[in-house]
């Protein structure tokens, strides 16, 4: 448990400091098409958005970050209130440590405290789920008044990681058993190597009711864990950090793997701005999450975080203006340009047929 905790502080400190992010997440590949005779007013431009029956005013989803370490109850005040400010939904970090040891769990109750109202999503890795079964999760759950708990999948960071699980076998079962026990929505989330259409599939049977896709081509948990093991001193396993940096699917890629296997999605992995949120949309996303973004502006203040979540949905209410969508929904029926490797990853066969239906069907 201890070692739990302090990892909190390493991962919050090492993400907000180092270059911690890799590859192409695949938003510069893609275009949304323009529209020169927008039928929208740009000052009435409405952002809220349905999410598993719930009506949040913002498709921003504020992504699981952190938690259980003392040291993280202030972030986790700030980005609860800015979740109550924004009517965004918002995911604590894993809970795992408060479930080990009980005087954590304030670092993630205050996020209810502040946000009374908010969508909130518990947390918990696949693999503790698998080991303490459907208890822990409605632990989790009720420990934040959550609505919602996201099963984290990580199985890059767990074989990266000195003191990772490497037996990841049962999770699936475990997952599909949740489900069947709870009246909660069950969301699966990968954490940066993205989920494929074969997993999503997978779990679309075993019962959950959204998937955050988590992919590739932004916080980079091979990079992270790679200093940690440089600030240990430990090249074999820095090397092993290195080399994957690369692994994962890009989120573009995943989010469109995933969005035709059916199911509310939430695209996460690499969105830096509000246009990457548009696009993220127009390509079928229901919402948009983002960590590291708002990891800095939260570590700092209120009214940094403030306007770093105002700016990104102004620059999301210009892009929808210039789509001619007024609304979330709009934003979902436009049309896009896809080129470059994110192109060639979706044209593998299985993927063509999805793109050319979809472009088709919205003209
Ligand atoms: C994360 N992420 C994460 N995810 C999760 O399910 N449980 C967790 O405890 C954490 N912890 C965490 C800490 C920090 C500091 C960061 C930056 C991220 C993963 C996060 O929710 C998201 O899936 C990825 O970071 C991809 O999004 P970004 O960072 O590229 O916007």
């Amino acid at each position: 448990p201890e070692q739990t905790t302090s990892r909190k502080l390493d991962h919050l400190r090492i993400c907000s400091e180092k270059e911690i992010e890799t590859g192409c997440s695949g938003f510069s590949d893609v275009r949304i098409v323009h529209s020169a005779l927008p039928e929208a007013d740009m000052d009435h431009i409405d952002l809220s958005c349905r999410f598993l029956n719930t009506t949040l005013s913002s498709p921003l989803f504020i992504a699981a970050m952190t938690g259980g370490h003392p040291g993280t109850t202030e972030v986790n005040r700030r980005l609860g209130r800015a979740a109550e400010r924004f009517g965004c939904a918002i995911g604590v970090g894993s809970q795992r440590a408060a479930l080990e040891r009980s005087d954590l769990r304030h670092s993630f109750s205050v996020v209810r405290e502040e946000a009374p109202t908010a969508f909130i999503v518990a947390n918990i890795g696949a693999i503790q789920l698998r080991d303490h079964g459907p208890a822990w999760a409605e632990e989790a759950v009720s420990m934040i008044e959550a609505d919602a708990i996201a099963i984290h999948l990580n199985p890059l960071q767990e074989a990266i990681q000195p003191e990772g699980d490497h037996d990841a076998t049962g999770c699936l079962k475990a997952i599909e058993e949740l489900c069947s026990r709870v009246s909660f929505p069950v969301i699966a989330k990968e954490t940066g190597s993205g989920i494929s259409r074969e997993t999503a599939r997978n779990l679309w049977n075993a019962g959950v009711q959204a998937i955050d896709i988590g992919g590739y081509g932004g916080t980079s948990w091979a990079r992270v864990e790679g200093v940690r093991a440089d600030e240990a001193g430990d090249p074999v396993q820095r090397r092993l950090g290195d080399d994957f940096q690369s692994w994962g699917i890009p989120t573009v890629v995943s989010l469109m793997e995933v969005r035709e296997t059916g199911g509310p999605v939430i695209a996460t992995g690499g969105l830096r701005n509000g246009l990457d949120i548009a696009k993220a949309l127009a390509l079928g996303a229901d919402m948009a999450g983002m960590a590291l973004p708002l990891l800095a502006p939260a570590m700092e203040s209120d009214a940094a975080l403030n306007s770093k979540i105002e700016e990104i949905h102004r620059e999301l209410t210009v892009a929808m203006f210039l789509s001619g969508a007024a609304t979330i929904r709009d934003m979902r029926r436009v049309r896009t340009y896809i080129t470059g490797d994110t192109r060639d990853m979706i044209q593998e066969p299985g993927c063509e047929k999805h793109y050319g239906d979809r472009s088709n069907s919205r003209r």
